[in-house]
């Protein structure tokens, strides 16, 4: 990481789980340990029925709420979808776009992804991008070519003042909840080759400007070794964020660093 130009994120991605009641005992069970000192950004990202409940239990805590996913329209006849405006009218601050659960159970293409992305900065929201290969892809030596037309998908149309609101989560989607975490190299490459792509599309300020995290089986062994590699910016942590005292841990791991 390099917080000389960018902020670190340790951001959580709760998926589909804890109710409401225990959104509420997260953040009791949080804020008993949570450090006081504030290198980096802490982002809880929760179920959208959560959101009230998340924005109340972590209001006097310096954690920001984030969403797991958004329409890109803004209003209309899509029903059971929530628009970027609504996420915003409550008080969320980041949404998570293009996960690899999304893309795979979903139906997300880089189109949608794309279109979300735009949604979000529309209305003021920060958009958790997230890219990633799969074993296949990896095995097949196609990541990098891949990773870059995510990025640059993902990034398409958007001009660089609204580029630089955005974050970008790598995770490889092999890492995700497997157990396998990636080598801190080979994390450190593709984050790389992130920036790079990043680069190539708005030159060097906005590049070295914009969050780049990892995620795939973060958690409190290997935050700290993941987060020591240059352009990896934060963390983008699943289960391991669903335990208070664990998810600290990896936050420490941030601060240390
Ligand atoms: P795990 O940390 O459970 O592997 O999940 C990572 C992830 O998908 C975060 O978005």
């Amino acid at each position: 990481m390099n917080r000389r130009y960018r902020k670190t994120i340790i951001a959580g991605n709760w998926k589909m789980n804890k109710t409401a009641s225990e959104t509420k005992q997260f953040a009791e069970d949080l804020k008993a340990i949570l450090p006081k000192g504030k290198w980096c950004e802490v982002v809880v990202c929760v179920p959208f029925v959560n959101i009230p409940a998340a924005l109340r239990a972590f209001k006097d805590m310096r954690v920001a709420v984030g969403a797991e996913n958004l329409y890109y329209e803004p209003k209309g006849a899509y029903t059971g979808e929530v628009s970027a405006e609504m996420l915003k009218d409550l008080g969320v601050k980041y949404v998570i776009v293009g996960h690899s659960e999304r893309r795979q159970y979903f139906g997300e293409t880089d189109i949608t992804v794309n279109k979300k992305v735009h949604a979000a900065l529309e209305a003021g929201l920060h958009p958790i991008i997230c890219v990633g290969e799969t074993l296949e892809q990896r095995e097949m030596g196609i990541t990098m070519d891949l990773i870059n037309l995510q990025v640059k998908s993902a990034f398409s149309g958007v001009p660089a003042d609204k580029a630089r609101k955005c974050v970008v989560a790598y995770e490889p989607v092999w890492a995700i909840g497997t157990g396998k975490t990636a080598t801190a190299e080979q994390a450190a490459e593709v984050c790389t080759a992130i920036r790079t792509a990043i680069r190539s599309l708005y030159g060097a300020r906005v590049a070295r400007s914009i969050t780049i995290q990892y995620g795939g089986s973060m958690n409190p062994k290997n935050a700290f070794e993941l987060l020591s590699q240059p352009d990896v910016d934060g963390g983008l942590i699943g289960g391991a964020a669903l335990k208070a005292d664990q998810f600290v841990d990896i936050i420490n791991a941030a601060n240390q660093e």
